[in-house]
């Protein structure tokens, strides 16, 4: 293999970046760029590759999710806040049935830029540059707004500086203390058929608090009580952005990618050779790699190979992504080659991007069915293969949308159009995300109940 460099990407082929209309313009922003501060550390990376170590044991489990993409119109205290309040619920509810604990990673601070299928978008006669993401241009259907704008990278990095100052406040400045289990929570949950649940389970967290406390347990005297652990992650699919924002850790010489503790490889941009594989081959940041259905065994192993030399646990992420009818024909072979050659990995679950349709009224759409059916195959796949499903990967806000249909609280088809904000795919609101952790949750059980008895 070929010495890596921060820019040592530039040489293979890289599919889905923007066409800068001024490449000189896009090169100052990116120079400008190599000098702001990093938005993590090193060692925040290296403390969450140790976190996902215990997850590829079987020892803990991981949940990733957040926005399709973040935007810029959607920027407010009270959209992190709310989304940052939803994964702590599932969290808990999660904790609470797996009994080990869960490794929280947001689709946040930096989710902007998306990959699309086609180059351009047409309307009518009208045919204009696809929208990339706030992070390269906006999202309205006129030209200028359409132009790919360099400039943009720099708001989007002030905007996930900020987002990331305030989710590390809401993580350890007394929000998640976990005697606040059974105040997190939202209005219209309230009238899902989950609501119910939540309290109960609020309520078992809190007896067994006040028990601890009572033993001298509290969060005066352990820090885990009083605050968590919580890690960012979006798809490293802007190069130029992430090259900016790479910087050698002083302490060994790594190299580490300080836009996130966690970066991922798009199902679109993952095929060998490609200038997203070397980018990320080089960082020492945990790396997440989407499957998709059209990801052979044998491709599989080449990718690992590339990503992960040292079989290093909690280095590479597996993030499968099928769809409900396509599990079965596609996972138990990945799962066996790479049992077969020993490479430690963490097999995720991403039931959103093979589950997506048009919706009769024209949106695009997932039933909450088939998202659910998705998580059930993925975990009867790796129960008959003797493998350890390790974590789910969701699209979800903490808003009070109608993008995904069904769920406890039915959205319909025809009530789509009443709360659909997304920027890019449909997401989960609130009350089906807390509901998918329910029900996930006894997935989860089943695995501890299986795992203790053969211990
Ligand atoms: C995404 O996670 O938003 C995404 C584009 O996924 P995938 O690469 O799996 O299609
Ligand atoms: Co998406």
């Amino acid at each position: 293999m070929t010495r890596w460099s921060p820019d040592s990407w530039r040489q293979s082929e890289a599919r889905q970046l923007p066409l800068w209309p001024d490449a000189k313009k896009a090169a100052a922003v990116e120079a400008e760029m190599t000098s702001y501060p990093p938005l993590v550390f090193a060692g925040e990376a290296r403390e969450l590759k140790a976190r996902l170590a215990d997850v590829a044991a079987g020892k803990a489990f991981l949940l990733q999710g957040g926005d399709c993409a973040e935007s810029f119109a959607e920027f407010h205290p009270n959209t992190i806040r709310d989304t940052f309040r939803v994964l702590l619920q599932m969290a808990v509810t999660l904790t609470f049935a797996s009994h080990v604990p869960v490794v929280k990673v947001g689709r946040m601070a930096g989710q902007f830029a998306k990959p699309r299928s086609t180059d351009t978008e047409e309307q009518g006669a009208v045919s204009l540059p696809s929208y990339r993401g706030d992070i390269v241009n906006d999202i309205a259907f006129e030209e200028a707004a359409r132009r790919p704008d360099p400039e943009r990278q720099k708001r989007a990095y002030m905007q996930a500086a900020s987002t990331l100052n305030l989710l590390r406040a809401f993580a350890t400045g007394g929000y998640a203390n976990l005697h606040q289990v059974n105040k997190w929570n939202l209005d219209f949950v309230a009238r899902s058929p989950w609501a119910d649940r939540y309290a109960e389970l609020a309520g078992r967290i809190g007896e067994a608090l006040s028990f601890m406390q009572a033993c001298g347990i509290s969060p005066d005297t352990v820090p885990q009580l009083k605050g968590t652990e919580f890690y960012t992650s979006h798809e490293a699919l802007l190069l130029g952005y992430e090259q900016a924002m790479t910087r050698q850790d002083s302490l060994t010489g790594d190299w580490v990618d300080t836009s996130a503790h966690m970066l991922w490889i798009g199902d679109r941009t993952r095929f060998e050779g490609s200038a997203h594989v070397e980018f990320l081959r080089g960082v020492l940041n945990p790396i997440g790699l989407k499957c998709g259905p059209s990801i052979k065994p044998d491709e599989l192993l080449r990718l690992i190979d590339t990503l992960n030399p040292a079989n290093d646990p909690g280095r590479l992420t597996l993030i499968s992504r099928f769809g409900a009818d396509k599990v079965e024909a596609h996972l138990p072979a990945l799962v066996r080659a790479v049992k077969r050659e020993g490479r430690s990995v963490i097999w995720s679950c991403d039931p959103m991007h093979g589950n997506t349709i048009k919706a009769g009224s024209g949106y695009k759409t997932r039933p909450f069915d088939r998202i659910l059916a998705e998580v059930r195959q993925v975990f009867a796949v790796h129960r008959a293969e003797g493998s350890y499903a390790g974590g789910i990967h969701v699209e979800m806000t903490g808003q009070n949308v109608t993008e995904c249909t069904g769920g406890a609280i039915a959205v319909t088809d025809e009530a789509l159009a009443d709360r659909y904000h997304t920027h890019c795919d449909p997401r989960l609101n609130a009350s089906q995300a807390l509901e998918l952790a329910f029900l996930l949750s006894e997935e989860l059980a089943a695995v501890r109940k299986r795992m203790d008895q053969a211990a």
